[in-house]
């Protein structure tokens, strides 16, 4: 007995002692690169009280801001560091950092040059320097980085040319330098100018130019446009380029945005705009066009025409105009229009804001027919001399008119009002009247002190062109709400308003919920996301903020031990390691023989506290056995090939039988890659705490001679990922899909909202997924599992992790992990079990081609991607199906459904198909559930699906990143 008890205090210490060290061992197996270049990032940007690096391991020590992967040594491969009131330059060192794919620095201070060494970083895949104040011109090395997809350059104080070598990036889909001081004319690889012959024109994945407000010169190159480019964003306005609109440009056949308005472009409209038959808006204001306007009768899905302010010959209004059937805003101010403006042209059925002013418009103005879409019209200093009004009550203008000289209009407003408010608030909540001090201001949420995020939006082509429908600031809010997750309650526009280029400024003030102020992680999180945020007709945004007082700790370098104490600490541990290891070796020699003799396995009682993240919780487990290393081996066969079932990159599983012929399969973490004690720890903590029917559980653990082991029930079909792929000899009907699928979701629904704590999955996906005898599916591998929030907080803040192709978007974006990523995740394997295809192949994400096969040809279009196996299911099913697939995986976590509520579809789903299939169980028992799902399902139709991703191209732009 009392030897027992000394040979559990050895175990305990043993285990504490493996845990520090192996938390060393995994301490220096960062790059060394990746730690001098973050260093140095931190030296140079003089921030060591903001960023709290210390220590040497970025990636164990887990530093904030950053996120490694599993390499070894570890890589450093994001870091985001937004909004953090950074200053100072971009030093060379971050060259080092050559594993990064995203480095987010946006919204901060930085000044200097861009270094050339940003051109080493070749697996960046997102660079996002926007809103600083870096000056000097763009490196050429840029061109280096062939995997890039997001170049954000926008917003800082760059000058000199667009450089060549731009055009090598092959992958580059956004490309966004708007808002500097650029210079030169746009390069293209046939101008001369290069020895690569390479430019603008290469970018054939690129779809969004956005060079708009800089001081670019010279004309359209006709040859950045061609069969083979993508482009539907062009945005060239605000510069000084002059010329012809080139007519190659109806090349450009995808192109929906063409924004030139603002430069000096001269000459003629050429006919070939009018072929550019997808766009949806167009603008050329003020520019030097002279001529007749081209025949634009086939732009039916144009929603804005910007023909302001040109030199155009006089002309009565075009018959075109009338057939333009999406025209919501018109814009033809000074643009020399004669005659009376036809009555037809009212008539257009979603006509919002129309502006005549300034041209020799005469006649009667006729709105009899006008619809009731039309909110503001304005036709100030021209020579109408009558009116027919009929119902119109809307805003109008006619100041200058010889109508105004008419007793109709006598001190009416219609003559003297100037136009309507230019500048608009918001607000969802009533006013608070109390005074804050300093920066607080009173929080609309409840009237206390707060300090506001306060952030500026300039939207360059919203699709509308007043603030008269109040509804886009509504739709604003709801969005920016939905996208930051925060409630309509916390935001405060105080000015909205179109400025002088027809561009839409929108103020929101963030106001942090039930604290004064935010944190700074929140603030990054913000600031992160916000040039995402695209409320539907607004497009995308230029986003700025303002510093934001922070309260950093006073004293540099203040937490965390310095650099000689944790050395200090750490020769400490391995002295006091020595002692206790030789009394140790004395205990396990004569536990050694104590088991031996009594051959029963006894429960692992143990405390164990170890690594840093655990202060003095100890190891609780329920009913997990301890196994010892030999017992396994035995088992095993000594870990014979021949019994391994599985391998990845923790190591392999094997198969086993004890002595009692239970079978069992051992996971057997690989030397190199084994996880940190913490993560273990975490796993066997969580999986003895679970049970249920679809959770895989844990039958014991081994933790010896260095060997991290888990010991789970052995499932005879294996992983979800071999059936479905067909390693594993079995074929997996439709009716065995639903049932996995529901097993599934009702494991996930019981780790959400039964287990105690709930338990956040993170690496959910179809190898993780096992399934027994009977096909009833496990949801297993919990070595990334959290503890889901407490305290009333809806997430938790965490790096990200997780498994490429299955990974939450909001969640990489955010960090903030919410059950929800698990059904996100969720919902990629079920698109998985539809196709039988891994999420990403061949460079396509699953979920994006899903969604692009469904926007285009409906259902009907899946079976093109369906696993061939189900080739003969009903294409009504297998729509029930997708829609949860699709529900499940929308890009906002808040319009994702529950698993609880996946569960009842998928119950409703089951209970049908049994109906169906001629069963004798009855669908009645989910007749309470059944009205209810129908209200989900709904939500999640496709037409409100389809309709709502194609009025804004963010969708793509959000999730690219992750594919
Ligand atoms: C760029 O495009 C031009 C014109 O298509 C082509 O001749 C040239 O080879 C391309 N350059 C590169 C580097 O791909
Ligand atoms: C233009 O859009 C169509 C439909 O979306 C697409 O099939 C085509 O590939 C696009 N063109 C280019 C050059 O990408
Ligand atoms: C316009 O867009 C539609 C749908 O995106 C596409 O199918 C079509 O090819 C485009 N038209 C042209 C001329 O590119
Ligand atoms: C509009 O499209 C029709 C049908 O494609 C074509 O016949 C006509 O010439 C086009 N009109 C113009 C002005 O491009």
């Amino acid at each position: 007995m009392k030897l027992s008890r000394w040979w559990r205090w050895c175990h305990s210490w043993a285990l504490v002692l493996c845990a520090i060290l192996r938390h060393r061992v995994v301490d220096s197996a960062t790059n060394q690169d990746d730690v001098n270049g973050l260093l140095a990032l931190q030296d140079a940007w003089n921030a060591q009280n903001i960023l709290q690096w210390t220590g040497n391991d970025p990636c164990g020590l887990q530093w904030p801001h950053i996120v490694c992967n599993d390499a070894n040594p570890r890589r450093v491969i994001f870091l985001a560091v937004s909004g953090l009131s950074l200053t100072g330059t971009l030093p060379e060192d971050v060259g080092l950092l050559t594993a990064l794919e995203t480095l987010d620095l946006s919204q901060n201070e930085l000044t200097g040059k861009l270094p050339p060494q940003l051109g080493k970083l070749v697996n960046l895949h997102n660079l996002r320097l926007q809103s600083n104040k870096f000056t000097g011109s763009i490196p050429p090395e840029l061109g280096n980085l062939e995997q890039l997809q997001y170049m954000y350059l926008t917003s800082n104080r760059l000058q000199g040319p667009i450089p060549h070598e731009i055009g090598r990036l092959k992958n580059l889909y956004w490309f966004d330098i708007a808002g500097n001081g650029l210079q030169g004319e746009l390069p293209y690889s046939s101008d001369g100018k290069n020895q690569m012959n390479v430019g603008l024109d290469n970018l054939t994945a690129t779809r969004h130019f956005h060079f708009n407000n800089n001081s670019l010169e010279g004309s359209i190159p006709s040859a950045i446009c061609h069969p083979d480019m993508a482009l539907i964003h062009m945005l060239f306005d605000s510069n000084q380029m002059s010329g012809v609109i080139p007519d190659g440009i109806e090349q450009c056949l995808n192109l929906t945005i063409l924004k030139l308005d603002h430069n000096k472009f001269s000459g003629t409209v050429p006919a070939s705009v009018g072929k550019l038959v997808n766009l949806t808006e167009l603008h050329l204001n003020s520019n030097q066009l002279t001529g007749e306007l081209p025949d634009l009768t086939n732009l039916t899905k144009l929603n804005v025409l910007g023909l302001s302010d040109n030199q155009y010959a006089p002309s009565e209004f075009p018959a075109w105009m009338t057939s333009l059937v999406s025209l919501t805003d018109m814009q033809m101010d000074r643009a020399n229009l004669e005659g009376p403006v036809p009555k037809t042209f009212f008539e257009l059925p979603s006509l919002a804001a129309v502006n005549f002013d300034n041209n020799e418009v005469n006649g009667t103005l006729d709105l009899s027919t006008s619809k009731p879409s039309l909110l503001f019209l304005s036709l100030r200093n021209n020579n109408i001399g009558s009116t027919s009004l009929g119902n119109f009550d809307q805003e109008l203008h006619l100041e200058g008119n010889p109508v105004c000289n008419t007793s109709a209009f006598a001190n009416s407003q219609v003559c003297t009002q100037v136009p309507a408010a230019l500048s608009q608030s918001y607000q969802s909540s009533t006013n608070c009247t109390n005074q804050c001090s300093m920066n607080s201001i009173p929080n609309p949420i409840d009237c206390s002190c707060a300090i506001p995020y306060k952030c500026h939006f300039t939207y360059r082509a919203p699709s509308f062109t007043t603030l008269s429908d109040r509804n886009h600031l509504k739709v604003f809010v709801n969005t920016v709400a939905t996208n930051l997750n925060m409630s309509e309650m916390q935001i405060m526009v105080p000015e909205a308003f179109f400025n002088d280029q027809n561009q839409l400024f929108v103020s929101a003030w963030l106001f942090p919920n039930g604290t004064e102020i935010w944190i700074p992680e929140d603030v990054v999180r913000i600031s992160s996301a916000a040039g995402n945020i695209f409320p539907p007709m607004f497009g995308p945004p230029m986003f700025q903020a303002e510093p934001y007082p922070f309260e950093w700790p006073t004293s540099t370098r203040g937490s965390g031990l310095n650099t000689g104490a944790k050395i200090g600490i750490g020769v400490g541990a391995v002295v006091i390691g020595l002692i206790v290891l030789g009394a140790c070796i004395f205990a396990f020699v004569q536990k050694y023989h104590a088991d031996k003799a009594r051959s029963s396995r006894e429960t692992y009682p143990a405390s164990w506290g170890s690594g840093k993240t655990d202060s003095g919780g100890g190891l609780k487990l329920k009913g997990a056995r301890w196994f010892s290393f030999a017992e396994l081996k035995k088992a095993t066969n000594n870990f014979n090939e021949s019994n391994e079932i599985g391998s990845g990159g923790y190591g392999k599983v094997y198969r086993g039988e004890l002595v009692t012929k239970e079978k069992i399969a051992i996971k057997r973490a690989e030397q190199r890659s084994m996880q940190g004690a913490v993560e273990f720890k975490n796993e066997i903590e969580l999986l003895s705490r679970v049970h249920h029917r679809n959770v895989g559980g844990l039958v014991g653990f081994c933790f010896e001679q260095g060997e991290q082991m888990l010991i789970y029930d052995y499932m005879e079909n294996g992983t979800l990922r071999d059936a479905l792929y067909g390693y594993s000899g079995i074929k997996l009907d439709w009716r065995q899909r639903l049932h996995i699928a529901l097993g599934t979701a009702q494991g996930l629904a019981y780790l959400h909202d039964l287990a105690s704590p709930p338990i956040i999955h993170r690496d959910i996906k179809s190898s993780n997924i096992l399934l027994d005898g009977k096909l009833n599916a496990k949801v297993a591998d919990f070595g990334l599992s959290k503890i889901g929030p407490n305290d009333g907080k809806t997430h938790v803040t965490t790096q990200v992790k997780g498994t490429v192709g299955y990974l939450d978007p909001e969640y990489y974006l955010t960090q903030q992990l919410t059950e929800k990523s698990d059904v996100y995740s969720y919902g990629v394997v079920l698109l998985e079990m539809l196709t039988a295809r891994q999420p990403i192949e061949h460079g396509t994400y699953i979920v994006r081609e899903v969604k692009a096969l469904l926007d285009k040809g409906g259902i009907a279009a899946l079976r093109s991607i369906l696993d061939p196996k189900l080739q003969h299911e009903s294409m009504l099913e297998v729509q029930k199906f997708v829609k949860i697939a699709m529900h499940c995986t929308e890009e906002s976590a808040l319009c994702r459904p529950t698993m609880s509520e996946v569960v009842k579809e998928f119950e409703e789903f089951n209970a049908q198909e049994l109906a169906e299939g001629g069963s004798t169980r009855s669908s009645k028992m989910f007749d309470g559930r059944t009205s209810m799902n129908k209200r989900q399902l709904s939500d999640s139709d496709y037409t409100a699906y389809s309709s709502k991703n194609s009025s804004r191209d963010s969708s793509f732009h959000d999730s690219a990143g992750f594919a």
